[in-house]
């Protein structure tokens, strides 16, 4: 027996070992989540001549950044470290109204003036003092050092807790691994231990009995022969008819466009609505791919992205790329700003299609309907590549029809109908279905 005290002890060396990984990988832990959120405490902006930064940037990027940049020239000057340059008390008269400034003859309005070609800057009567504080403390803010992608990928990622969780997730497999390469080894070991206590007590382990093979048994049974045969016909006739039910659905697709245009930084991280773009989709039938004009309104100021804005997967020197693409497109000459009259169209891939015999209105849904771009389109404000995110098959659309209740408070059109069709349904609520939404003639022409 002194053997088997020999193996307790050894047991018990692995379960430290084990209760020690964990704690390691567990304060490990900790330590990253308090390293996740100190550069959150560190990162508030040091505000310069009293403004705050924040509100400044906000400001700025509603006002002025139509023409104005921090770091390059655009329709105005770059504003970065403007303060040094004048007065408050100049800054405040000029903001909220140059023309004026320039009229009074004031002798650094007329210079700048002169300098820009005598383009007009608008007057904002409507900033006060503190605003403007607000926006020079942004401007006066020093440019942001870009920290080198690192070669890991894993600082890379802005939004460093993504990339910690995974590394913390790595851990925890890491840890579960060890258990159970430990339970492996000491089940080996109980094993061996056995065996010497029952070699030791003299028992002898009986070797197990010849039987027949399994797969003997299985094919001597007729029964459970045809009952697999059954099986598999069924499991195949399963198959084959998902196979042909997706035919013709091209749910996911995914194509590469001619500009890499991004919906996740357009939609998701600028915020713009998605009827700026899709404007046809409240009034028409059609969703409406945006003409190049429409980018221009923003992109005659947006040369180039942020550092920020690239990804491990996407760099900045690719989004860049995409941007003079579309400027070669629309024909515009970033040097002298003007449109050169070259133009070449985009041919945009189209993804969503339905058959021809299919009516299907985007104005019924989105704006009579009030339904979410996001229900039929999926998260669209994080696609990096658009992609159909529904099947689009009828049985979608139906379904939806005979789940989703019609929005009839505030709605004038439906005030008549709906007393009608309420008191017919003995319902409160109906849904598109009881509407007439399954009618084959209010989809197929
Ligand atoms: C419509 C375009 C436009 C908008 C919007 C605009 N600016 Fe200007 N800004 C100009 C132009 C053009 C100049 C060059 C002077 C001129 O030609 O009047 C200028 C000049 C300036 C100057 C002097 C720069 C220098 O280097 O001397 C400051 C400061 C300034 N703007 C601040 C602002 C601020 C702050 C806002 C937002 C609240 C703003 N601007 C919005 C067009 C604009
Ligand atoms: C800045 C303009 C812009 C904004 C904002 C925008 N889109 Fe788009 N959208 C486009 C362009 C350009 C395309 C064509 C290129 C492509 O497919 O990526 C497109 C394509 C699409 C398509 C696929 C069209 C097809 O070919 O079937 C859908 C669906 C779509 N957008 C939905 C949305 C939704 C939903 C939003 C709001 C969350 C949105 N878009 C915001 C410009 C925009
Ligand atoms: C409302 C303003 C606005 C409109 C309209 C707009 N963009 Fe942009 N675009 C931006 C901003 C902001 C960025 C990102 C800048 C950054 O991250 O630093 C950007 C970035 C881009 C980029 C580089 C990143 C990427 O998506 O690959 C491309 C290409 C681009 N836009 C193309 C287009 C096209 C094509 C259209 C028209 C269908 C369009 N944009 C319309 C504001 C706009
Ligand atoms: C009820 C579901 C539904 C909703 C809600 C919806 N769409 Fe669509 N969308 C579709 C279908 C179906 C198609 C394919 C239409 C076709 O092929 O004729 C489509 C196609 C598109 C297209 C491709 C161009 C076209 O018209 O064929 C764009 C762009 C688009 N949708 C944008 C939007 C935007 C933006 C919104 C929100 C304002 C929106 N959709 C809301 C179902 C929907
Ligand atoms: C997300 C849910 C949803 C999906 C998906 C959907 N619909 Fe609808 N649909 C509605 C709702 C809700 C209404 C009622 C809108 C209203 O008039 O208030 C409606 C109304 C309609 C109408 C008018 C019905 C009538 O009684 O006048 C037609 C036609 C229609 N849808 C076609 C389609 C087609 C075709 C598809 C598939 C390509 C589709 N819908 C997919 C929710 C959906
Ligand atoms: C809510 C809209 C809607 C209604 C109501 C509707 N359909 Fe459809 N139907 C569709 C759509 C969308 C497709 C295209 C599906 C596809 O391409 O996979 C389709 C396809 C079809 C097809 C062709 C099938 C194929 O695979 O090509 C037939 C046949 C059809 N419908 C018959 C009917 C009949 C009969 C009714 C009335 C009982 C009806 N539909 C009602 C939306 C509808």
């Amino acid at each position: 027996m002194k053997k088997v005290g020999n193996h307790n002890s050894i047991t018990r060396k692995l379960f430290l070992g084990v209760a020690l990984s964990l704690i390691f990988s567990f304060t490990s832990f900790a330590q990253e989540a308090a390293a996740v959120a100190a550069p959150d405490a560190a990162a508030a902006p040091a505000a310069a001549s009293g403004g705050d930064a924040a509100k400044g940037k906000e400001l700025f990027n509603a006002n002025c950044a139509a023409c104005h940049k921090l770091d390059a020239k655009a329709t105005g000057p770059a504003l970065r470290g403007i303060a040094s340059k004048y007065e408050m008390a100049w800054l405040y008269k000029w903001v909220k109204n140059s023309s004026d400034l320039i009229k009074s003859g004031d002798a650094q309005a007329v210079k700048v003036f002169e300098e820009n070609n005598k383009s007009v800057m608008s007057s904002f009567p409507q900033l006060s003092n503190a605003d403007i504080d607000n926006i020079i403390a942004y401007t006066s803010e020093p440019k942001a050092e870009v920290a080198a992608p690192a070669a890991g990928g894993a600082t890379a990622v802005p939004g460093g807790p993504v990339a910690d969780s995974g590394i913390s997730n790595n851990l925890i497999l890491a840890a579960l691994a060890l258990v159970l390469v430990v339970l492996v080894v000491m089940l080996v070991l109980v094993n061996k231990v056995l065996s010497k206590v029952a070699k030791a007590n003299g028992i002898v382990v009986e070797p197990k009995a010849k039987t027949t093979p399994i797969w003997q048994a299985f094919a001597k049974n007729q029964f459970l022969i045809l009952v697999t045969v059954i099986f598999l016909l069924l499991t195949s006739a399963y198959y084959v008819y998902g196979f042909f039910m997706q035919v013709g659905v091209d749910q996911g697709y995914e194509p590469i466009q001619p500009i890499h245009y991004s919906h996740r930084i357009h939609a998701g991280d600028n915020e713009i609505n998605c009827k700026y773009c899709h404007s046809a989709a409240r009034v028409s039938k059609n969703g409406g791919i945006p003409s190049l004009n429409i980018c221009m309104n923003c992109h005659k100021n947006i040369a180039e992205v942020a550092e920020t804005t690239a990804t491990p997967e996407y760099s900045k020197a690719f989004y860049d790329e995409q941007i003079q693409k579309l400027y070669t497109a629309v024909g515009w000459d970033q040097a002298t700003q003007t449109y050169t009259g070259k133009t070449q169209p985009v041919k945009w891939v189209r993804i969503h299609n339905l058959p021809d015999f299919v009516y299907f209105n985007h104005s019924q849904h989105v704006t009579v309907g009030g339904i979410e771009c996001q229900t039929c389109h999926g998260p669209v404000e994080e696609y990096e590549i658009q992609k159909q995110f529904a099947p689009l098959t009828m049985g979608w659309c139906i379904d939806c029809h005979r789940k989703t209740e019609v929005k009839m408070e505030g709605n004038e059109y439906y005030t008549k109908i709906h007393e009608e069709l309420s008191k017919k349904y003995g319902v409160d609520k109906l849904t598109a279905a009881q509407m007439g939404g399954l009618e084959c003639g209010k989809c197929h022409y």
